[in-house]
């Protein structure tokens, strides 16, 4: 089912180091996209795909993850064997399964007590696009079908990233759409 070539770079974890802030902690983006970058309707995914979720759950496994509330809220509970952040505005904003944070910088702060290498941040577009200038990694799936969507992830300058690894998978009963695991690393 998969076909994999890959010129992964050496050394993955380039620090944050940059602005002094994450230093040592890879800030990595974890998304889906189908080929104009559609990633969400109606606060919803707009696919399902078992793989992809597959691959999701073994990046992210006792990691912290990072995400906004609409997507907290999309998803309706906090995932099991992550240590769940969640951005909001909101000040009186609670849930008892996650730490709740109130901008990005506060978000990765708040990672860094867990002591990993890197911290995922899921979504959904609002966060992504909050912490895009920051992270050094982006783990997208490319799904290869157009979908309907009310939300759109940035695109990636080829100018400013690299393509480390690509993983083609091709559709099958389960998985109705061909995809792509790509990893990009910031030049
Ligand atoms: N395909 C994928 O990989 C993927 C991944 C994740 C999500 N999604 C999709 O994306 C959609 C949701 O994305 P979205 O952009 O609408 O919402 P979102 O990014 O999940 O959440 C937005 C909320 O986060 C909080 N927020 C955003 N920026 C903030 C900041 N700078 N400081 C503090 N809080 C901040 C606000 O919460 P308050 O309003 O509470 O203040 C805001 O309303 C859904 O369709 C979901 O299915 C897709």
């Amino acid at each position: 089912m998969r076909e994999e070539t890959s010129n992964e770079s050496s050394n993955l974890s380039s620090p944050l180091g940059d602005r002094g802030v994450n230093r040592g902690i890879t800030l990595s983006l974890l998304v889906a996209a189908d080929e104009n970058n559609v990633i969400g309707k109606n606060n919803k995914l707009p696919w399902h795909l078992p793989n992809d979720l597959k691959y999701f759950k073994n990046l992210t496994w006792a990691m912290p993850i990072l995400m906004g509330r609409k997507t907290f809220e999309s998803i309706g509970k906090a995932l099991s064997g992550r240590k769940t952040i969640v951005i909001t505005r909101n000040k009186n904003w609670q849930h008892k399964d996650v730490t709740v944070v109130h901008s990005v910088s506060e978000a990765t702060q708040a990672a860094k007590v867990y002591e990993v290498k890197e911290v995922f941040v899921i979504g959904g577009a609002e966060i992504f696009n909050s912490a895009f200038n920051n992270a050094n990694r982006i783990y997208l799936t490319r799904i290869h079908h157009q979908f309907d969507g009310d939300i759109f992830f940035p695109v990636i300058n080829k100018d400013a990233w690299q393509l480390a690894k690509t993983t083609f998978c091709k559709r099958d009963e389960k998985n109705l759409y061909d995809h792509t695991f790509q990893v990009w690393q910031r030049k």
